[in-house]
């Protein structure tokens, strides 16, 4: 039996069958203003206050002050999680970035120091920083990412990644080749129905791991954060049946 770690996401968990497996890899991708952030924000976050598991989150799209703000707002104290040193909220400035592999042995040190389990990285756009030249080589990018989730499986952490996408349409979803590196890909996504949108959450693969291939709603809620709602369908997925039955 593998070992599996609660993600801290409520509702996500039962979609996952119990959690993540400790020390792997998960990508989270999706439109802007899904919750990838908030997602990953809440497995660092409850990780370390709910399951005493020391965590990273290092920021590459959003300032810490921006990101300590917005989680307040969401019910999350991280400069409490923080002042106890069970939190780390790194930011990834271009001038720090320049001693690339070098940085890596920074953040490996903290591992080590700081007894960290969980690291969360947003986005994959830190990789574009940190090797400005491979940007135009695709098969360099992906060298140095595959490398970085080797660190982290070595250094004995479970990792979570989000990455933007710019088609999210889950009939029509357009793979790339970093979606393939990681062990879990999950997608969030919004479903029109009429006027608005829907949010909505799907695990498309968890390598040798059980999960629902379901789409299920998601609420994302003030002071609450983000929740999946496991035992609901969408409601836009689900106004065909509803039309349908009035007119019996
Ligand atoms: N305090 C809040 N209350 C309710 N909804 C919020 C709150 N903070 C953020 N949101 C919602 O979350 C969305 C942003 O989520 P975020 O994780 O930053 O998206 P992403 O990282 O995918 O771009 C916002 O567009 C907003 O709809
Ligand atoms: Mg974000």
């Amino acid at each position: 039996m593998t070992e599996k770690i609660k993600t801290g996401v409520i509702g996500l968990d039962q979609v996952l069958k119990g959690g993540l497996r400790k020390n792997s890899s998960t990508l989270i991708t999706g439109a802007p203003g899904t919750g990838k952030t908030i997602l990953a924000l809440q497995f660092i976050y409850y990780g370390a206050k709910k399951y005493n598991e020391n965590g990273i989150f290092i920021a590459a799209e959003d300032s810490l002050s921006d990101l300590r703000k917005n989680a307040k707002n969401l019910g999350m104290n991280f400069e409490d999680m923080e002042k106890k040193g069970k939190i780390f909220l790194i930011e990834k400035p271009l001038a720090t970035l320049k001693g690339g592999i070098m940085s890596i042995k920074g953040l490996l040190n903290l591992i080590k120091k700081k007894d960290i389990k969980r690291i969360a990285l947003d986005s994959l756009i830190f990789f574009e920083y940190l090797y400005p030249r491979s940007n135009h080589n695709k098969m360099e990018f992906r060298r140095h990412v595959l490398l970085f989730i080797q660190h982290m499986k070595k250094a004995g952490v479970t990792f979570m990644t989000v990455s933007g996408r710019t088609v999210t349409d889950l009939d029509r979803l357009e793979y790339g080749m970093m979606d393939f590196v990681f062990e879990g890909f999950i997608i969030l996504s919004r479903i029109r129905k009429g006027s608005y949108f829907e949010r909505v959450l799907t695990v498309a693969k968890i390598r040798g791991q059980d999960h629902s291939l379901d789409i299920y709603p998601v609420m994302i809620n003030d002071k609450k954060g983000l929740r999946v709602l496991y035992d609901q369908i969408p409601f836009s997925l689900v106004e065909k049946e509803e039309t349908e039955e009035k007119f019996k």
